[in-house]
């Protein structure tokens, strides 16, 4: 983060006037000889403040203060993220699975974070979140009018990123090769009545790597994790993975079986599609990008607006490299 820039003096030079002029005068006061003392030793008594040969001598409190200085949100949380004990239960951290549709492939994963890692991880990026804005295929970002939300990047080197990310990777197996990477993180945070509307992760033209390589990416796939759940309404919505009628007739019921965490969407009066309700720690991982390098655009999706309340989710995209266009 930067720091502000101090502003510069606006003050003019003292235009000279005609007063009295008392030191010409002889007279220097007490008060005068302390204050000027005390400026000429300022340049000597920081550092000496700083290297601690004088804090011996302060008050208690001022030591303190001197010694732990006033807490950095951004530093503290990071320090939080990064503590023994979460960064071990990451690395042994188990998650289930369960095929939500085939054809194009959805999984729902539970417990794809702990709540302590989605709640650290929050915490990573909350002084960060901005205004969400839409990229574009090789056009940049822009804001969107259909997209209300606030999004935060969390940092990709830090140790409990890194984890989900290497957790992400696993579960992706042959999907990616080890040079593929992620790109960053995003939080992506929703209020009362704001919402995402349709739209596909994949880009319709690759992006160019800004590495200087010219390699083409996009994003093969895409897990959506939700990290708080303090909401109503505010599902992430597929329309177009209509997969709820199957086996109907023989009484399957994906609603049913999904106990409340998957349920049937709603479009022009149809009862069409299916939405995620948000569940903390739970997560949506969907293929954009099938094995013919073609964009899947059936899985258009949106972030239905919430109702009341508070939701929070993370966007994880790995980059694939693509010698042929999409
Ligand atoms: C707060 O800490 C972060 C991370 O350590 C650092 O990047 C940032 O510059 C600090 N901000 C201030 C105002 O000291
Ligand atoms: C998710 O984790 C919680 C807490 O560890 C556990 O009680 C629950 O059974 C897990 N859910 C699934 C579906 O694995
Ligand atoms: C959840 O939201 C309600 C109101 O929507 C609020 O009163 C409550 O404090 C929130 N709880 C948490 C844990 O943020």
């Amino acid at each position: 983060m930067a720091r502000p820039t101090e502003p510069q003096s606006q003050s003019k030079p003292a235009q000279p006037r005609n007063e009295p002029q008392k030191a010409a005068k002889g007279g220097i006061s007490l008060l005068e000889v302390i204050g000027l003392a005390a400026f000429a030793i300022l340049p000597l008594l920081i550092p000496a403040l700083r290297s601690g040969t004088v804090q011996q001598w302060l008050p208690l409190s001022l030591q303190s203060y001197l010694a732990h200085p006033a807490p950095n949100a951004t530093q503290a949380a990071e320090e939080n993220a990064a503590q023994p004990s979460l960064l071990e239960a990451c690395a042994s951290h188990t998650y289930t699975t369960e095929i939500v549709s085939l054809d194009p492939l959805v999984v729902y994963i539970n417990n794809f974070t702990s709540h302590a890692e989605a709640e650290a991880l929050i915490q990573l990026g909350s002084a960060d979140f901005q205004d969400s804005f839409i990229s574009r295929s090789r056009g940049g970002t822009q804001k969107d009018p259909g997209r209300t939300s606030q999004s935060a990047p969390l940092p990709l080197e830090h140790p409990l990123v890194s984890c989900i990310l290497a957790r992400a990777r696993t579960f992706m197996g042959a999907m990616l090769q080890p040079d593929e990477p992620f790109s960053i993180p995003q939080l992506v945070r929703y209020y009362d009545s704001q919402r995402y509307d349709l739209h596909t992760d994949f880009w319709p033209q690759h992006q160019i790597m800004n590495d200087g390589s010219g390699r083409l990416f996009n994003r093969p796939a895409s897990f959506f994790v939700f990290m708080r759940d303090n909401c109503t309404a505010g599902e992430t919505y597929f329309p177009a993975v209509d997969v709820l009628d199957r086996d109907a007739a023989r009484g399957g019921n994906l609603e049913a079986s999904f106990k409340g965490k998957v349920m049937r969407g709603e479009r022009e009066g149809k009862k069409r599609g299916v939405k995620f309700r948000p569940i903390t720690g739970n997560a949506v991982f969907w293929v954009n990008i099938g094995e013919d390098g073609r964009g899947d655009r059936r899985l258009v999706h949106a972030g239905l607006p919430v109702g009341e309340g508070e939701k929070i989710g993370l966007n994880i995209w790995p980059r694939k490299f693509y010698l042929d266009d999409i």
